[in-house]
C-alpha cells in the first residue's frame, strides 16, 4: 500500500477529527531517528512523524543530557534521516543555544534545519518562547512546541524532573504550564510536546488547546504519543517509568556479535561457501 506523505495540515486535521469522533485511531505517533537506516525502519512502521531529537546526545553521543548537542550536529543528523526519504513528517530539533539568544537567532537556526531536509522544527519553552515561535512561523517554517519537562532546562530543574506538580505560576508550575500551552498555540505552533507532567494536567491542556498535544510521560489522554527509538527497541539500559521496551534488540545484538566472535575463534566463519574462488 502506498502511504501518503504526512504533512503539517494533515497533523492538524487529526486533532479536529479526533475531537469530533473521539477516535483512538486518529492518535498521532512520533518516533525519533538519527540516521538513514533507522529512519527507513521507523518509516516502514507507518509512524506519522519522525523526530530527529536532540536526544541524539544521550542515545548516540553518550553524553549525560542534551545541553552539549550543537546545531551543526543536528544539521548532520537531519541530513542523514532525510536521505531515507521518509513518508513521515520530518521534524528537526533545535538544540540548546541555537534559539535562546533572540528570535532572529531562532529563525536563522530553523532555516538551517529546513535546508538540511526537515519539514518543521521543534523547540522547547512556552511563554518565554512566544516571540521566537511567532518569528519562525512567520517565515513559513512550521514549529512544534515542547513544554513541561524540557531537557534543555536541565540546570533550572535540577535534573530531569516531572513538572506541573506545584500549584503555582513559577516556571514548571501547574498554572504556568497552562499559560505555556496557550502561548505556544497563540504563537502559531502546529503541535506541542507535553513531557513529564501529570496525566490529569496533560488531559486538561489537551482539551483546552486547538493544536495536537503529543505526550511523553504525560499519560494516555494526549492527541499523540512519542518515544525515543532506542528505548522502544530496548537498546538503552535505563528503565524509566514513562517508557517501554517493545523489543529487546540489545540482547539480540549482543547475541549476534557473540556468535560472530565465537565462530571466528572456532574456525567456523568464514566458510568455503562465503569465500571467493
Ligand atoms: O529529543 C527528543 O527525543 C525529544 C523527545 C523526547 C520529545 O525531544
Amino acid at each position: 500500500m502506498i502511504r501518503q506523505r504526512v504533512t503539517v495540515p494533515s497533523i492538524l486535521e487529526r486533532k479536529m477529527s479526533r475531537s469530533a469522533e473521539q477516535n483512538a485511531a486518529q492518535r498521532i505517533t512520533m518516533i525519533t531517528a538519527y540516521d538513514a537506516t533507522f529512519a527507513s525502519i521507523v518509516d516502514e512502521s507507518g509512524v506519522d512523524i519522525i523526530l530527529v531529537g536532540d536526544s541524539v546526545g544521550s542515545v548516540v553521543q553518550g553524553v549525560a543530557n542534551t545541553i552539549p548537542v550543537t546545531l551543526e550536529e543536528m544539521e548532520y543528523h537531519v541530513r542523514l534521516v532525510s536521505r531515507a526519504n521518509p513518508r513521515a513528517l520530518l521534524v528537526g530539533d533545535l538544540p540548546f543555544g541555537s534559539y535562546q539568544v533572540n528570535s532572529e537567532q531562532g529563525v536563522r537556526s530553523a532555516i538551517r534545519l529546513i535546508k538540511a531536509g526537515a519539514s518543521a522544527v521543534k523547540l522547547e519553552g512556552g511563554v518565554n518562547m512566544f516571540d521566537t515561535i511567532s518569528a519562525i512561523s512567520r517565515v513559513d517554517i512550521p514549529v512544534m512546541g515542547h513544554i513541561g519537562l524540557t531537557p534543555q532546562s536541565y540546570h533550572r530543574m535540577g535534573g530531569h524532573r516531572v513538572q506541573g506538580r506545584a500549584d503555582n505560576r513559577e516556571a514548571g508550575g501547574r498554572e504556568r504550564l497552562f499559560e505555556d500551552a496557550h502561548s505556544v498555540e497563540q504563537a502559531g505552533a502546529f503541535a506541542v510536546v507535553l513531557e513529564g507532567i501529570p496525566r490529569q494536567l496533560a488531559q486538561e491542556i489537551t482539551q483546552k488547546v486547538s493544536i495536537p498535544t503529543i505526550g511523553i510521560g504525560a499519560g494516555p489522554d494526549c492527541d499523540g504519543q512519542v518515544l525515543v527509538l532506542h528505548d522502544i527497541l530496548g537498546l538503552t539500559t535505563h528503565e524509566l517509568k514513562f517508557t517501554r521496551q517493545f523489543a529487546d534488540i540489545r540482547t539480540a545484538s549482543i547475541d549476534a556479535c557473540t556468535a560472530f566472535v565465537q565462530e571466528v575463534r572456532s574456525g567456523q566463519w568464514p566458510d568455503d561457501a562465503h569465500s571467493f574462488h
